[in-house]
């Protein structure tokens, strides 16, 4: 498997990318982050290969924190800043959505390359957080405006449904990938979203898949106790709704059978698994230190063979997945998937 990925034209990322969630205030409940040691592990990344990072204009802190990066590279005598690529969002808060005008629009994109420190956007994943209320498809358009103004690359969307992504590509809207939620364990996608988006030539790339480390040998026989960090509420939700923890315990021995044929660990395997599906672009792995980089690089040193890929498939279906498309619980009024979620994150500065 090819480490890297083409998105058109002279666009090229790295097939799992940095997901940097994981930096924003509040996301870690339990012991604080060094983040010279992420700094360090970006460095690192970087230089191995894993150029691509994910942040978000609503991850409270991370665009200033890789704008910092950039300025290191700037300065530094390694890669130069135009070898990386950093995939933002734009995410207009709940509240807002009714106001959201290009102006607006334009003031956020404007934010996002000053925090940056970019010419140009390389990648703006759009959300929309209420279908009922209108202007996602003219928000879409606004951003190809920007594109157009030289402000963006690629637009993409996050956390959309088959049937809103459908109206924007019929609306014109050029959507390079689709950002969504997928798993070994989490197989909404596979309902007819995946279809769609490879039929539309729309690769997906994938955060969740390791689970906020879910997918690791230091949970095998262990208890629940409390989550460490935002990502593992989120993902117990879904181990509660698929194969229960115990479901979970059994899956993670059968991932370590896999992975010590490889001598890798379950989360290589687990990634190596999401990327083996057709349609799927890119993984994306939270980073909250330098301790996983090696491990990242094992991904791309075996292939699963064939029948290991349905022994998995083949365990999974006696198991129910999460109901609806991907996302569709956490827009459900009433949810505990949309309960746990912070809305109004992008209130100006
Ligand atoms: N669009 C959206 O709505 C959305 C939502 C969620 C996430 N995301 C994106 O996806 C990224 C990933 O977030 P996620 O919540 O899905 O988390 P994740 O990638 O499933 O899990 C990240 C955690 O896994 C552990 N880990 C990382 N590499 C590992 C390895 N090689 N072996 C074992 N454990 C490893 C780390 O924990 P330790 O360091 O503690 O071991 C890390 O905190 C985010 O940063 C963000 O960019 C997007």
């Amino acid at each position: 498997m090819e480490q890297k990925l083409n998105l058109g034209e002279n666009y090229q990322i790295n097939r799992v990318i940095n997901g940097c969630w994981q930096l924003s205030e509040g996301h870690s409940i339990k012991n604080d982050l060094d983040f010279d040691d992420v700094m360090r592990a970006f460095h690192m990344l970087a230089e191995r290969g894993f150029t691509t990072f994910d942040c978000g204009d609503i991850y409270t802190g991370v665009e200033e924190f890789l704008g910092k990066f950039v300025r290191e590279l700037k300065h530094g005598s390694g890669l130069s800043p135009d070898q990386i690529q950093i995939h933002t969002k734009y995410v207009p808060d709940l509240d807002l959505l009714s106001q959201v005008d290009f102006a607006y629009t334009e003031k956020i994109i404007d934010r996002s390359l000053k925090r940056l420190n970019r010419e140009i956007l390389d990648m703006v994943q759009f959300h929309w957080w209420d279908y009922e209320v209108p202007g996602c498809i003219e928000t879409a358009e606004y951003l190809a405006r920007l594109k157009e103004k030289g402000k963006i690359r690629n637009i993409s969307v996050t956390n959309f449904d088959t049937r809103h992504l459908k109206e924007l590509v019929d609306a014109g809207i050029p959507v390079t990938t689709t950002q969504t939620q997928y798993s070994v364990f989490d197989r909404r996608p596979e309902k007819g979203y995946l279809e769609y988006c490879k039929g539309q030539g729309i690769p997906m790339l994938c955060y969740g898949t390791l689970s906020g480390g879910f997918l690791a040998e230091r949970w095998i026989g262990k208890r629940m106790e409390e989550p460490e960090t935002r990502s593992q509420v989120k993902y117990l939700q879904v181990i509660e709704d698929s194969l229960g923890w115990d479901g979970y315990q059994k899956l993670l021995k059968l991932l370590q059978g896999i992975a010590e044929k490889y001598q890798v660990g379950i989360s290589q395997v687990a990634s190596k698994y999401i990327l083996s599906q057709e349609g799927v672009g890119a993984a994306i792995i939270g980073i909250r230190n330098s301790r996983h980089v090696e491990d990242n690089l094992k991904i791309f040193s075996f292939e699963l063979e064939q029948e290991e890929i349905m022994e998995i498939r083949r365990f999974l279906e006696a198991y129910p997945t999460v109901e609806g498309e991907p996302f569709e619980q956490e827009r459900t009024i009433g949810s505990k998937y949309r309960n746990i979620m912070w809305m109004n994150l992008n209130e100006e500065e």
